[in-house]
């Protein structure tokens, strides 16, 4: 939630005010209710806002601002202190306005030391919590009896060093004040040629570049830059300067820099020809899922999962398994968790992370945690893994984002190759979440003597011909987004799945309630009968997952209640094997998906879904990629 960029140049030509409104652009999904950019130079600081999306700010920006500055940070917004308005967007300045800021997170004593400022004289422009900060910030800056930081700031010449330090000095003694999540960039007219930032348990990474440095809540703000990235730890404050970056932890001390690689191309994060990039994402899930089974198994058929560095005596110990998500990722633990208790004959238990340590878990150093997040930011999430490791659990994140704040907080963590996910609806994270699901599964199988060597070799067998029948669905595509320009009009539509139909049927319901408005819910087909077909009148839409026809009890049953619903005049949309013909006559129309193992079928009957939605929105006009108050990453609880 809230993107987050900045941009320290040596000469004014590295152009930051062009790098950071690229950021932003590429951080918009993280938010879009309003946007805001300030530029430091030796002339002072600027800043310039606008409500509504990044264009209009380049709009409201149209080549103004100073072309000498050698700083910049911007922000794009999902609000939660005071409505999307001028007033309300980032940059945040001082009273002075020597200082301006960006925040992401929540600030949870906001109201009490925005009190104290006002009994101190102070006054405020906005409603945010944010501008609390950058007042006190000034304040911190300007009283001599703030305690000095005297390390070296690399990069600052003798001009930058002495308010770079005291901006240091500044920044921590803030921080240390501040309850809540946030990720602070300040830019100040004293020292044009700096970035200071601050994190607690919000996303913040570095960017090395060439004579010039980079700050993003993620990657992508800086990934058409540099590939060099630098994790930014718990509590810690960094000073960036064109040519150097200064890290320091809660102590005082500079730590050294944890550098890594980013490894995926920056045309990766761009739409290219799709019409959206939900489009483009659901069409790259034959890759997302291949290139997260990749290089597992060795030349004996063993599963090698290098990441797990969990000792294999302790999985062996392991008694339950919670696995904890949100939205999308919450329904790809469900999915995961018909084929790990059928593997490995170990109870799991599957949990919404923002419920989990509300309700005092039983959770112990026997409990394997399995963290599923595709962004590795979420904030319900993070608060969740933290609950599990204090009672003693070993967590496994299932991320697709390296570096983020839950892969470095977990024990070990499993990527799911899917590549930047940027549209909001989750669509390529979700096969590829499932499939690290299952590798892991099958790995526990494999360490705890469930299953023979040979027998995981055929259910990763079975597994790597996925990405083909995903591909055979989208190349059938026409039929469901035909189908789905002829629901325009429609105001409400029942998913019914049985076994891992049913997370499926969530999952499909999710996709069309947060991109087409519409109302939808998943439900189990057998429990309809126990109040929901109430809901069921003449002409309501019901999608129905079918199950394989090989397993005629759950099928059977499927088919009974698919009858259920049409003896009530329901119209029902059917996803079906191609091949089982008994479901044509019950059926208004059949989205086919190749024959595959029961276990294995979510990661094809989510895709006419995903194409459904994607298609239904797009009919209506609406912003398929960036939806009405959502954003793609939740780092508020
Ligand atoms: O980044 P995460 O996977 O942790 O995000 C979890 C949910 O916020 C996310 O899946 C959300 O439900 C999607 N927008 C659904 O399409």
């Amino acid at each position: 939630m809230c993107g987050i960029v900045g941009h320290v140049a040596n000469t004014p030509s590295q152009r930051p005010r062009e790098v950071v409104l690229d950021g932003l652009a590429r951080l918009e999904y993280r938010g879009y209710d309003s946007a805001g950019i300030a530029l430091a130079s030796g002339g002072g600081l600027e800043a310039i806002r606008a409500v509504g999306k990044l264009a209009n700010l380049r709009e409201a920006i149209d080549g103004a601002g100073p072309d000498d500055a050698l700083a910049g940070i911007g922000h794009t917004r999902w609000a939660t202190h005071g409505r999307p308005t001028v007033t309300n967007a980032h940059p945040h300045r001082s009273e002075d306005g020597a200082f301006a800021l960006v925040h992401n997170g929540i600030i949870e004593n906001a109201d009490a030391l925005r009190a104290r400022l006002i009994d101190d004289g102070a006054s405020f422009a906005s409603e945010t919590d944010t501008e609390v900060v950058v007042h006190l910030i000034q304040r911190a800056y300007d009283d001599p009896a703030t305690p000095a930081w005297d390390g070296d700031i690399a990069g600052a010449d003798e001009a930058t060093a002495p308010a770079a330090r005291r901006l240091v000095a500044a920044m921590r003694a803030v921080a240390d004040i501040l309850e809540g999540t946030f990720t602070l960039l300040v830019v100040t007219e004293h020292a044009p040629g700096l970035v200071v930032a601050a994190r607690r348990s919000s996303p913040l990474v570095v960017g090395l570049g060439e004579n010039e440095n980079f700050l993003g809540s993620d990657v992508l703000a800086f990934v058409e830059h540099t590939s060099r990235a630098v994790e930014i730890g718990q509590d810690h404050v960094v000073a960036v300067t064109a040519d150097g970056v200064t890290v320091i932890d809660p102590s005082g001390a500079v730590v050294p820099l944890k550098e890594y690689e980013v490894d995926f191309a920056s045309d990766r994060a761009t739409k290219g020809d799709w019409p959206t990039f939900m489009d483009k994402e659901i069409n790259e899930q034959p890759r997302g899922v291949a290139d997260t089974l990749a290089d597992r198994l060795d030349s004996h058929g063993h599963l090698t999962l290098d990441e797990i560095r969990i000792p294999e005596y302790i999985l062996r110990g392991v008694d339950k398994i919670v696995m904890l998500g949100c939205g999308t990722a919450s329904y790809a633990g469900q999915v995961a968790r018909y084929a790990i208790e059928h593997w490995c004959r170990i109870p799991v238990e599957v949990e919404l992370s923002s419920e989990f340590r509300y309700r005092d878990p039983v959770v112990t150093e026997k409990t394997l945690v399995i963290a599923i997040s595709q962004s590795g930011e979420t904030m319900d999430t993070i608060q969740a893994i933290r609950h599990a490791r204090e009672q003693g659990a070993r967590v496994v994140a299932v991320v697709n984002t390296p570096g983020s704040t839950i892969s470095r907080e977990s024990d070990a963590v499993l990527l799911t190759h899917a590549g930047p996910e940027i549209a909001v609806a989750s669509t390529k994270a979700f096969t590829a979440q499932v499939t690290a699901c299952y590798i892991l599964g099958l790995y526990l199988a494999q360490v705890r003597g469930n299953k023979y060597a040979e027998e995981i070799a055929d259910y990763m067998d079975k597994l790597a011909e996925a990405p083909a029948k995903i591909q055979w669905i989208l190349d059938r595509a026409e039929t469901v987004r035909q189908f789905a320009r002829t629901m325009v009009d429609a105001s409400s539509v029942i998913y019914l799945g049985r076994h891992v139909g049913f997370p499926v049927a969530l999952e499909g319901a999710l996709k069309l309630k947060e991109i087409c408005y519409i109302h939808a819910e998943g439900f189990a087909a057998g429990e309809l009968k126990h109040g929901p077909i109430a809901l069921v009148d003449d002409g309501q839409p019901v999608i129905v997952i079918v199950p394989t026809p090989r397993r005629a009890e759950l099928h059977n049953k499927v088919l009974a209640n698919i009858q259920e619903v049409r003896a009530r005049g329901a119209r029902t949309i059917l996803v079906a094997e191609e091949g089982d013909s008994s479901v044509d006559a019950f059926a208004d129309i059949v989205f086919r998906i190749p024959p595959t193992p029961t276990l294995y079928a979510p990661l094809l009957a989510v895709v006419p879904l995903q194409i459904f939605a994607c298609e239904l929105a797009t009919a209506k006009g609406l912003d398929v990629d960036q939806p009405r108050n959502l954003a793609k990453s939740v780092t508020v609880e």
